[in-house]
């Protein structure tokens, strides 16, 4: 099988063309006895499985010993497999090298940034800047690609596991070393080196580019921004090169095969650089109720909305290689536990966003190792229970509607800018505790999410011509280039809106020597920053409420008061609001209009926000950061005339809406994410695929955890 999409278009709008909806999970036979293989390949089919991955971590079966291959599990288990009509998607497994790799060679191991080696014990120990283990994955890879080039049942393969997600750094020796062969390609003098980094700053400036040292956090203080930048480019260079030696390997040895990475943490890969334009798709990891971002938003499906849609911004359409089906754990954590229903809703739900594919993690748990709950569709006792039931019902629909489903990409109406890795990093060098890009357009798009409207994260490089409005938060690290695209999707009738410290450094991580946001900007905006400030986040009561040198929480002992506090409000239509983590006082040009204002302190009666009209459409910039009282203001001041609304009226609390259209289709996604019926009453005409094709207008009703796909009129 092949999956056609051009490999360098990365675009949010790109779709995936498989021949299958992929579903399936990966499967790991090396740990139950051979006697199971048989009976999980029967229940996989009966299920409605397609395919099965393997392999990810078992380099030290595949070659026991230096230079000896052994297939021969794999290809029984391959051949078990496809007996019952599942195919393979097989794994590089050079997220858990052998041990007699790291015997011989302790030298690829990674280093942390106080010194300490990693041990072998883990996963992702080996670093990949290693030209050692370099030499060992290629190794690795041609071996196995040789082995399956012939086997009609090998259709793909991921590369590695969830590159970085455990470590992405290291500061061992080959890192060191390079990281400055990276820095003389990248510079040729190390001049032009001193002056990026700012070496008169603190006596930092090296002689040559041996003397290069990797920035240690705290080593006694703050390395400069601009090494961190650099440091950080060359990791995402780095894993992106590892990778490409497989992928070369892999297209060199059989054209036809598909290639992908799950990816896991998002850290340290570029997404929009070589890292996906090698790929035919990228795979995303789906485990809504582990991320960080729980925590904060306390919704597990709205966080789940919240990645894929931020993955999607990175080159379109993707597959989800693992998605959670039970409760997960390491020795150390675990997560919920998906209830009846809920796992079924929560694939429905990376479909209505973008997934073409998807996988439920795992088959089956393991008896042994650090993840013995980590719950599979399959329970410890051999026993099919609601998982599997779930995932059958899953596997029948999504390959019943495949044709209707691929070739559909995700309608947006608000695009917020997302998946620009210097930025992103950029903003971790020097966060003095500020909310990051994709925390700020949080607000955002949760305020679209619970309110229906089709919102995703894209580049400014990519397709505006879709989008009604585009949000671009803080993006420190502008491109002029980029102002000319916003121009052109302004004149053509869209909404730009730009926030605070958009475009004050530059690409070294300088401050810009112009007023900001700089020249283009400027013109663009018509606004100037005469001066800036810090402020607390919402509800706290001082600075360091939320931040301490190195961003943990810090509370004083005394809470300061109000007038300490320097709390800082603004008007913005009749509403008076309260600005949360940073102010800018700005000028506006005559040809723009103050759409709000600074209303106490010293700065009362001062422009905070402006709108200026450019051609058929209009661009706001905010001199602060989003609040959830911000964002409703911007949007009742903006959505009504750009023309954006809710894909569905009268949205009852738990519903998530969504749509998957192309020139020939347009598929409403429905999921209800709460463990009660909800009742909707405004949904279009069309017909329910997942109700045997029932005509539904108007009113619909949706179970606990219930799914609809209404193919409109
Ligand atoms: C993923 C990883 C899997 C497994 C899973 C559950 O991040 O790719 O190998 O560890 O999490 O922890």
């Amino acid at each position: 099988m092949s999956a056609s999409s051009s490999k360098n278009d990365l675009s949010v709008w790109r779709t995936i063309k498989t021949d299958r909806f992929l579903v399936g999970a990966p499967h790991y036979p090396e740990h139950v006895d051979e006697s199971y293989w048989e009976r999980d390949a029967k229940r996989m089919a009966e299920a409605g499985f397609n395919v099965a991955r393997l392999g990810e971590f078992a380099w030290h079966l595949f070659e026991p010993k230096l230079g000896t291959f052994d297939f021969d599990l794999f290809d029984r288990a391959i051949a078990v497999l496809a007996r019952h009509g599942i195919d393979t998607i097989m794994c590089t497994p050079t997220a858990t090298p052998p041990r007699w790799l790291t015997v011989a060679h302790p030298e690829i191991l990674r280093v942390d940034g106080n010194g300490r080696t990693m041990s072998h014990g883990s996963r992702q120990h080996a670093d990949t800047a290693s030209p050692v283990f370099r030499e060992h994955s290629k190794r690795i890879t041609k071996a196995m690609a040789e082995h399956y080039r012939d086997n009609p049942h090998v259709i793909g393969w991921q590369t590695d596991n969830e590159l970085n997600t455990s470590m992405p750094e290291s500061f061992s020796a080959a890192t060191l070393s390079e990281f400055q062969l990276f820095l003389a390609d990248k510079y040729g003098t190390i001049d032009k080196l001193n002056f990026a980094w700012g070496g008169d700053f603190w006596a930092t400036a090296y002689d040559d580019f041996g003397q290069v040292v990797l920035p240690i956090e705290f080593g006694p203080t703050f390395p400069s921004p601009g090494h961190v930048q650099d440091y950080h480019r060359f990791l995402a260079f780095a894993t992106a090169r590892f990778q490409h030696d497989q992928v070369e390997i892999l297209r060199a040895t059989k054209a036809e095969w598909f290639i992908f990475h799950n990816l896991g943490g998002l850290r340290d890969i570029d997404f929009r650089g070589q890292f996906s334009t090698d790929l035919d798709f990228v795979g995303y990891d789906i485990y809504p109720m582990l991320y960080d971002e729980f925590q904060r938003i306390g919704n597990h499906a709205k966080v789940q909305a919240l990645h894929l849609d931020i993955c999607r911004g990175f080159s379109g359409n993707y597959i989800v290689p693992e998605q959670q089906s039970g409760f997960g754990s390491q020795p150390g954590f675990c997560t919920l536990t998906p209830e009846p229903g809920e796992m079924r809703r929560m694939a429905m739900s990376s479909v209505a966003r973008g997934a073409d594919g998807l996988l439920f993690f795992r088959w089956r748990p393991a008896h042994f190792g650090a993840e013995i709950y980590w719950m599979g569709l399959i329970d410890h006792d051999d026993v099919p229970r609601h998982r599997y039931d779930e995932a059958k019902r899953f596997a029948t629909e999504m390959t019943a509607l495949k044709d209707k489903i691929l070739g559909t990409h995700v309608r947006m109406d608000v695009g917020i800018a997302g998946s620009d890795f210097d930025n992103q990093e950029a903003h971790k060098t020097y966060s003095i505790g500020l909310p990051s890009p994709q925390d700020d357009a949080i607000q955002l798009h949760q305020y679209c999410y619970d309110r229906g409207i089709a919102c995703g994260f894209i580049h400014p490089e990519d397709d505006l011509s879709r989008l009604k409005l585009l949000y671009v938060p803080h993006w420190v690290m502008w491109k002029d280039g980029w102002t000319e695209r916003l121009e052109a999707f302004a004149r053509d009738g869209g909404t730009v809106v730009i926030g605070a410290r958009t475009g004050t450094r530059d690409e070294n991580n300088h401050v810009i020597r112009e007023t900001a946001p700089g020249s283009s900007l400027t013109r663009l905006t018509g606004v100037k920053v005469k001066d800036f400030g810090r402020l607390a986040a919402p509800g706290a009561k001082g600075l360091f409420d939320v931040m301490s040198r190195s961003g943990g929480l810090v509370i004083p002992p005394n809470r300061p008061a109000e007038s300490h506090r320097r709390v800082r409000r603004f008007t913005f239509g009749n509403r008076e609001i309260e600005a949360a983590h940073f102010y800018e006082n700005l000028t506006v040009a005559d040809d723009a209009e103050v759409v709000a204002t600074w209303s106490n302190r010293y700065a009362e009666g001062q422009p905070m926000a402006s709108l200026r009209r450019v051609g058929k459409g209009r661009v706001l910039y905010l001199g602060t950061y989003l609040t959830p009282e911000l964002t409703d203001a911007l949007a009742d001041r903006t959505f009504a005339e750009a023309g954006i609304g809710p894909l569905v009226g009268d949205l009852p609390e738990g519903v998530e809406v969504t749509m998957r259209q192309n020139d020939d289709r347009r598929l409403l996604f429905l999921q209800n994410y709460l463990d009660q019926r909800a009742e909707l009453s405004e949904v279009p005409a069309g017909i329910n695929l997942l109700d045997d094709g029932k005509s539904v207008s108007g009113t619909l009703s949706l179970e606990a955890y219930g799914c609809a796909i209404i193919e409109l009129r």
